[in-house]
């Protein structure tokens, strides 16, 4: 019997009886070494201060992964905090941590809204000027980390649901060539490193998914290399299905595109309840659900799966209760860095 029947019978004889904690499938850690038993790249999200300063996090990064992305430290306010100032040091102690623990390095990200300096938002200039200081922040940062890093998000976020372009700085001063600039740019400075376009619902939002396939193809249409899509697959234990994953993925790779899941973590609250403690039936279908999201990933033709990474190593980690403001245990480990369910049960 699999794990996933063992786990819908397990399931049933909740409904008959009261769930105790001890019935929740658990194991070790050390019991088993997650990243060995998937045939793709299995990376996380870490923070560089926990990873220096917390053995239990640090220990649990160098086992159970094989990729790191930086959660924050490689977005632009952090790489070029003053204009032509740019500074690496905690960007390189990561690259020597991946280096000496044998992980690949996704670089996470160049392009985005969210997260740069106060002097980039303020910046004021010329379409030309604007280009020009992109250009300079692209090609200075994949220059630096040429040969450490193995790809990169480009450009994140840059659709809205309904398929349109989002406002943003690049958009309001550059336009809508900025993607393709930024893709430009990127390949300019370093041709070996992939090239990826990373986002979120697009397998719940059809019409997103649509919008930037279409984009990044006409991009290739000018030939422009565009190599991936990271599927960011920021989920519930109840939505999006199975099936529009699924399908999510087979659209990606069937247009050409690498497909990384590039920062899966699994609601068990998306509804804002109050929930002080993780409920057993939850967890159960947390596990579930990261279960099927890894068998869709196994349908995918080897040659284009990037890997998943996951967006965190504890639930005291993650972004999600601090950004929504509720209850969240979205990880595969708990606040005490114990395995949850989630994880005894992949892949
Ligand atoms: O750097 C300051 C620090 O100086 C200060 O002491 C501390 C106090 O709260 O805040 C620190 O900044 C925080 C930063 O993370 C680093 O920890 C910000 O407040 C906080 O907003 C920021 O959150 C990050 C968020 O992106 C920003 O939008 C999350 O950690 C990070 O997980 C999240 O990641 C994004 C991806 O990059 C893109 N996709 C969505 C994903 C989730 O939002």
């Amino acid at each position: 019997m699999s794990n996933h029947h063992l786990i819908l019978l397990f399931l049933i004889s909740c409904l008959a009886a009261s769930c105790t904690q001890e019935d929740i499938p658990n194991c070790h850690a050390d019991e088993k070494v997650l990243h060995s038993l998937v045939s793709f790249p299995l990376g996380v999200a870490v923070d560089q201060t926990e990873l220096n300063f917390n053995e239990a996090y640090e220990q649990i990064v160098s086992q159970q992964f094989n990729s790191i992305t930086p959660e924050n430290i490689f977005k632009p306010q952090y790489l070029q905090p003053v204009q032509d100032q740019f500074s690496w040091e905690a960007a390189d102690q990561l690259v020597a941590y991946c280096m000496d623990h044998d992980m690949r390095l996704h670089g996470h990200t160049l392009i985005w809204h969210n997260q740069l300096p106060f002097w980039m938002e303020q910046f004021q200039g010329s379409p030309e000027t604007w280009e020009q200081m992109m250009k300079t922040h692209i090609q200075t940062v994949v220059k630096h980390f040429k040969g450490k890093v193995t790809s990169w998000d480009v450009v994140n976020e840059a659709i809205e649901d309904d398929g349109s372009f989002r406002e943003n700085i690049w958009l309001a001063n550059i336009g809508e060539s900025y993607i393709e600039k930024a893709f430009q740019y990127a390949h300019e400075a370093e041709s070996a490193v992939k090239l990826f376009y990373n986002d979120y619902s697009l397998s719940a939002k059809r019409k997103k998914r649509d919008a930037v396939i279409e984009l990044l193809n006409s991009l290739r249409e000018k030939g422009i290399r565009v190599d991936g899509i990271g599927l960011q697959m920021h989920i519930a234990h109840n939505y999006p299905s199975n099936n529009a994953i699924a399908k999510a993925l087979e659209e990606v790779w069937e247009n050409d595109y690498l497909i990384h899941i590039s920062e899966l973590d699994i609601a068990i609250n998306p509804l804002g309840r109050e929930m002080p403690t993780a409920s057993t039936s939850r967890l159960i279908k947390q596990a579930e659900k990261y279960k099927a999201v890894f068998e869709a990933y196994q349908e995918v033709p080897a040659d284009y799966q990037h890997g998943i990474s996951i967006w965190g190593i504890s639930d005291r980690d993650s972004w999600i209760p601090s950004f929504f403001g509720r209850d969240d245990y979205p990880l595969l480990f708990d606040a005490m860095y114990q395995p949850k369910p989630a994880f005894c049960n992949l892949p």
